[in-house]
């Protein structure tokens, strides 16, 4: 007897922020590996081109508009997403929001933040998990931040939302532990999406500065929304009996010259 029941041949997926970057990136992977997905965000035009990808290749997908400030908007999400492709048997809580905004912010503006990326994970969590843990199984996974571990200045919320996410996915593996339901964190390093893509040049200009005082600005490298993917479905894809709680991806730093290194260039 195995110790656990394998899983299901087809495990529909829901994941959020689909609409760019890792979420797109992690749709189409988790499509190409077999699994019905249901992409979530606001740019439904974006999640309709993706979607049509997918379905071309052969794959299962649909678009289904999401708002993650708007708690009517998530209930009428996976209740659309379910009914399109049935239980969800993998949650990807992705998608985020991040402003370039200090501690001394305006608070409307510090909540807005909070709502994406915490509050709106957890209101998620809320439509789709209580029935996996009736059925006995189901992958959750959270993506956060390396700045829920180091922060960083001119970022309050972001800081704050990550390391509250991280906190909240913590507990809920705890809470999980035994039902059948693997939790687990999936914390990027620099990555290259559109994520500060509408900040602008003079705000751009203030927070690099303020990292580089910091000592936060190690080298060049970033990731591609691609290998993102590939961690998140090594999470939901390792066989039951395992389960990865924290990945942890950095971007492997541009290698040296060996003159340079020589040289002592940093
Ligand atoms: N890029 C990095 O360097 C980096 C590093 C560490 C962690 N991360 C995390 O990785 C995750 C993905 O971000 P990314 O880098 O791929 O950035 P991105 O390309 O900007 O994607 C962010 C996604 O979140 C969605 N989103 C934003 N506000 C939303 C809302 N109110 N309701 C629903 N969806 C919303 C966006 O869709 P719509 O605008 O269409 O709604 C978009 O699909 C985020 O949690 C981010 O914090 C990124």
């Amino acid at each position: 007897m195995p110790r656990f029941d394998p899983h299901p041949d087809r495990r529909p997926a829901i994941v959020t922020g689909a609409s760019s970057g890792i979420g797109a990136a992690t749709a189409l992977a988790l499509a190409a590996a077999g699994h019905p997905v249901a992409l979530g965000a606001r740019r439904v035009e974006r999640l309709e081109d993706l979607a049509a990808k997918i379905v071309a290749d052969g794959g299962e997908a649909i678009a289904v508009a999401l708002d993650l400030t708007d708690d009517e908007s998530i209930r009428g999400f996976v209740r659309r997403a379910e009914d399109g492709l049935g239980p969800t048997e993998v949650l990807v809580s992705n998608a985020g929001d991040v402003q370039p905004i200090t501690t001394l912010a305006d608070p409307g503006e510090f909540a807005r933040q909070m709502q994406v990326n915490l509050l709106g994970a957890q209101a998620l969590v809320h439509e789709v998990v209580p029935a996996m843990v009736q059925r006995r199984r189901g992958d959750v996974v959270f993506v956060t931040s390396e700045v829920a571990q180091t922060p960083r200045t001119h970022m309050a919320a972001y800081v704050a939302s990550k390391a509250g996410l991280e906190g909240f996915a913590g507990a809920m593996a705890m809470e999980c532990e035994g039902t059948g339901v693997r939790v687990g964190i999936v914390r990027p390093g620099p990555s290259a999406t559109e994520q500060g893509s509408t900040w602008s040049a003079e705000a751009i200009d203030e927070v690099v500065a303020s990292w580089r005082h910091w000592g936060l600005l190690r080298h060049d490298g970033s990731l591609r929304p691609a290998e993102m993917a590939q961690a998140i479905l090594s999470m939901v894809s390792v066989p039951r009996g395992t389960r990865y709680a924290v990945l942890e991806v950095q971007p492997e730093a541009p290698v040296r010259s060996a003159e340079a290194q020589q040289e002592g260039e940093p």
